[in-house]
Order: C-alpha cells, then structure tokens, then sequence
C-alpha cells in the first residue's frame, strides 16, 4: 500500500479525486492518504482531509525564518508517516531544495496545461491567449524547474471558439482528476523509472 501525503494551498479538488478513487476507484487497495499538508491554515483541502479522518497538518512559510527550515518541517511529518509519494495538488509553492533532495523521484505535481506549454500560473488564460486550440492536463515528476520535471501522463483537451478561463478551467479539471489517481496508481504498481528527462514504462 503505498502511503501518500498530499500538499495543498486551496480548493483541495484534486485530493478530492485522490480520496475517492481510494475509497471507490483506480486506487482501491492500492494507495493510502497518510497526511494533508497546507501551507494555508484556511485552505478547504483541509476540510475535506478532516472529513475523511486524515491526519492534517499546516505550516506557514512566514512564520518560519527561510524556506530551508520551513522545509525541515514538512519532512519531519512526512517521515513520521512513513510517505512514500507526495503528490502535490495546487501546492502554490516552489518546491525547495531540501525537500527535493529527499524527495526526488518520489514527488509529483498535477499542472493544468500539456507541459512543456505554459508552465507557471494562470496557465489557461495563457492558452486562451494564444489560441491554441487543445491543452490539458500534466502529471509529472518534480525537479527544480517549475512544472518542468519528467512527464507521467497527459489528456488533451480541445479548446473551444466560446471558452472563458472559467469553462476551459472546469474541462481540464475533469482531467487532472482524471489522470492524477491514474498516474499514483502506475507508481503504487511500481510501473515508472525516471530515465534522464522522461518517464518510461517499466
Ligand atoms: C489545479 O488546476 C492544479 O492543476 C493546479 O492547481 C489547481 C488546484 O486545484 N496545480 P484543486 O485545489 O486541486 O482544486
């Protein structure tokens, strides 16, 4: 069983789909939420952790003296749960490299946009934008870059003539819930190997 925390700063959605593709889905008898961590004590990831009894813990970067030690503190939580995978689910934050030398390899991130095309923020705004007319949804590994780490899987998602941010947002989040539980469940099964800058099956 592998045991996963998941690092939130909001809506929680995504750990949503995580939850419940656990309890009824993809992930059944194969992954356990351990820990919700947020970096925002008013974050409704938090609520929905709470509603399904798992543990929560919130640290907040100002209140730690760099991000090296505000770090520390993440990963003495995740150790005392024994995690294995930390999936982050709009996580908005850089991950470090203290946490990134412990986790490297075992961390990944869902981003709302077919990487290597817009990284960063206000990502479907970007694709409207430039008129592309499909985007998606990205699983990856994370490395020090911003949303640049090795591709897991991705799900197109046509763009259409009457989009807002608001109706392509909603399209591409049935995919990140979509693709995220998919893509925990390749490495419960202990599927991936990272091979320089892409994933491959085993
Ligand atoms: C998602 O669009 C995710 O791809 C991005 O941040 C958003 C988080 O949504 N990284 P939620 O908190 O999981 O609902």
């Amino acid at each position: 069983m592998l045991k996963l925390a998941v690092l939130v700063s909001g809506r929680g959605s995504n750990l949503q789909a995580i939850i419940d593709s656990i309890e009824s889905g993809v992930l059944k008898g194969k992954a356990k939420v351990e820990v919700v961590i947020s970096n925002k004590p008013d974050a409704y990831a938090l609520e929905r952790a709470k509603k399904h009894n798992i543990a929560t813990a919130v640290f907040e970067p100002k209140k730690f003296k760099d991000k090296n030690t505000y770090e520390l503190e993440i990963i003495k939580v995740l150790k005392e749960h024994k995690v294995d995978l930390v999936c982050l689910a709009g996580y908005m934050r850089i991950v470090g490299p203290v946490l990134l030398e412990h986790y490297f390899g075992k961390m990944i991130n869902i981003h709302p946009s077919l990487l290597p095309s817009f990284p960063g923020l206000d990502v479907q705004k970007a694709a409207l934008d430039h008129g592309v007319t499909i985007t998606g949804a990205t699983v990856h590994y994370v490395d020090e870059g911003c949303d640049t780490g090795p591709i897991i899987i991705q799900s197109a998602v046509p763009v259409k003539e009457k989009d807002t941010v608001a109706t392509l947002s909603a399209r591409i989040l049935e995919q990140e819930h979509v693709i995220y539980p998919q893509a925990i469940r390749l490495i419960a099964e202990d599927k991936l190997i990272i091979e320089g800058r892409r994933v491959v099956l085993k």
